[in-house]
């Protein structure tokens, strides 16, 4: 596989051969060993939103395969540009160009965390537009102008590792996929969340070859083109996908429930009207009856989940409850990626 200087911005830019061999060789290096293969290498690591996995799976498996992590301080006062031509007489400090072109001569790939609906805060995020916050500006400035691979630790619209990470769970779990039902239910949650985790952890079990399900409540849909992708990944994949609004029917014979709540692309931007719109959708909740309607499904979700109100206690500390698995499994993922992209070896 030659996977090696590529970024690793969408699971969509792989193809399902060789998310197939990241999968496996992730799953080779938990089960049966790795060496230290970035010996001499590192990473720089960039989070502009925070993170408990994304942060310390990443500092794990560079460390794992001997390798070093510089992360480059954000707090909000090192500003870039992202715009050409324009006379920086205002407060940004830097242009992308220097910054991706200087910051590629120190390191062998630059990982980004850089997501305008994330917050440390109550409440939700103030954004753009979802046109706006579609174009993911930091990672395509990064990625014009960076001469080493860029990895996407969560955009706007996209979560790779994480779907990864999940496509490895699922693997390991069922060792079988193709054929099997996945649901992906979306979940009341007080804050707006983005979008970027469904998108990519649907692209991930669509790859795996699962019959999948999307349910939500109407006026949550998932993004449009990126419904259109996984629609023809789902057909080239011999699995299938499927839409609802009813939670409880959707479930129905499903091995895998994942659940993860998202923003509805008609309030970027308008986020009291959002509020005030899921008011009523509060029994969006995965809790044991509803898990009792499935085929003793898996229960998923990427973490960090609030109690009792994604899903119940008895839910998520039942003996169908891989959400820990999954956790860590984004750190062999992520050694897949990096030894893939950065490493000498071209297997
Ligand atoms: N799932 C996930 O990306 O977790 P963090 O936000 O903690 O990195």
């Amino acid at each position: 596989m030659k996977l090696k200087n590529k970024h690793f911005y969408s699971t969509t830019d792989f193809s399902q051969a060789e998310l197939g061999h990241l999968v496996e060789l992730a799953l080779k290096m938990k089960h049966q060993g790795y060496d230290q293969s970035l010996k001499g290498k590192s990473l720089v690591t960039l989070f502009l939103n925070p993170s408990l996995r994304t942060r310390l799976s990443f500092s794990a498996a560079m460390a794992k395969l001997g390798g070093d992590v510089f992360d480059l301080p954000a707090d909000g006062s090192y500003t870039l540009e992202f715009k050409d031509g324009v006379k920086m007489d205002d407060s940004t400090k830097e242009h992308i160009k220097e910054a991706a072109k200087v910051t590629s001569r120190y390191t062998d790939a630059i990982a980004i965390r850089a997501s305008q609906l994330v917050t440390n805060s109550d409440s939700t995020a103030e954004t753009g537009s979802w046109d706006e916050l579609k174009k993911d500006q930091v990672f395509k400035g990064f990625m014009k102008h960076a001469s080493v691979p860029i990895i996407n630790m969560e955009s706007n619209v996209y979560h790779p590792c994480q779907g990864l990470g999940d496509a490895v769970t699922i693997k390991e779990k069922i060792k079988q996929p193709q054929g099997k039902k996945y649901v992906l239910t979306w979940a009341y949650h007080p804050k707006a969340l983005p979008m970027a985790t469904p998108h990519s952890e649907v692209l991930s079990a669509i790859n795996l070859g699962m019959n999948v399900t999307v349910a939500h409540p109407q006026g949550w849909e998932l993004d449009p083109e990126i419904i259109k992708t996984m629609k023809s990944k789902a057909q080239a994949a011999g699995g299938s996908l499927e839409f609802s609004h009813d939670q409880a029917t959707a479930v129905k014979d499903a091995q895998v429930v994942c659940a993860k709540s998202w923003g509805a692309l008609q309030y970027y931007g308008q986020w009291d009207q959002e509020t005030v719109a899921k008011k009523e959708l509060k029994h969006w909740i995965v809790d044991q009856k509803l898990m009792d309607k499935t085929n003793n499904a898996y229960f998923m979700h990427c973490l960090p989940i609030r109690r009792n109100v994604i899903a119940t206690d008895e839910v998520l500390d039942g003996p169908n409850s891989i959400i820990v698995d999954q956790a860590e499994n984004r750190m062999w993922a992520q050694m897949a990626i990096l030894a893939s992209l950065i490493g000498d070896q071209d297997d």
